[in-house]
């Protein structure tokens, strides 16, 4: 099994980016955690992040055929982007919609979310354990698949 774990815009600049929101890990100590879990659990982790919507549009569809899964954090793309939502229902691999925010908390415009109507369901608001979370949750959905 390999999971995708793919982020979106800003992402980058966590550890740094309002804090007092995302906390002090960096998306490398996200990977890194990410590394470990694959490691732990012998499934492929693949970790990527972009700041173009475009990008992450060719990441999902090269994600076709190589990985069973993707994770999920579009940013704020999650709000706003039809062409992201397209990208994973047409790949055909169970996605899981993650923040690390819990985003039904904060601004009205961060409820709505595109990547929700494709997604199998949706982790936020538990910082870097999220993506743990999410990668163990996907690892269980592609078990029960193949069952
Ligand atoms: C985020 C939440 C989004 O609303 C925001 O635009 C982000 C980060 C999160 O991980 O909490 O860029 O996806």
């Amino acid at each position: 099994t390999s999971i995708l774990v793919l982020n979106g815009p800003n992402l980058n600049l966590l550890g740094t980016r309002q804090p007092e929101v995302y906390g002090t890990t960096t998306l490398a100590d996200i990977e890194k955690l990410c590394a470990g879990w694959a490691a732990d659990t012998g499934c492929g982790v693949a970790f990527g992040q972009s700041n173009h919507e475009g990008h992450l549009i060719d990441q999902i569809h090269a994600a076709r055929g190589v990985h069973d899964g993707i994770v999920l954090n579009a940013g704020a793309y999650t709000h706003s982007s039809i062409a992201l939502m397209d990208a994973i229902a047409s790949v055909d691999l169970p996605a899981i919609e993650l923040h690390l925010s819990n985003v039904h908390a904060r601004e009205d415009f961060r409820h709505v979310s595109y990547i929700a109507k494709v997604a199998i369901g949706i982790i936020c608001g538990f910082g870097a354990r999220g993506y743990i979370m999410a990668l163990d949750a996907m690892l269980a959905h592609v078990s029960d698949q193949k069952t």
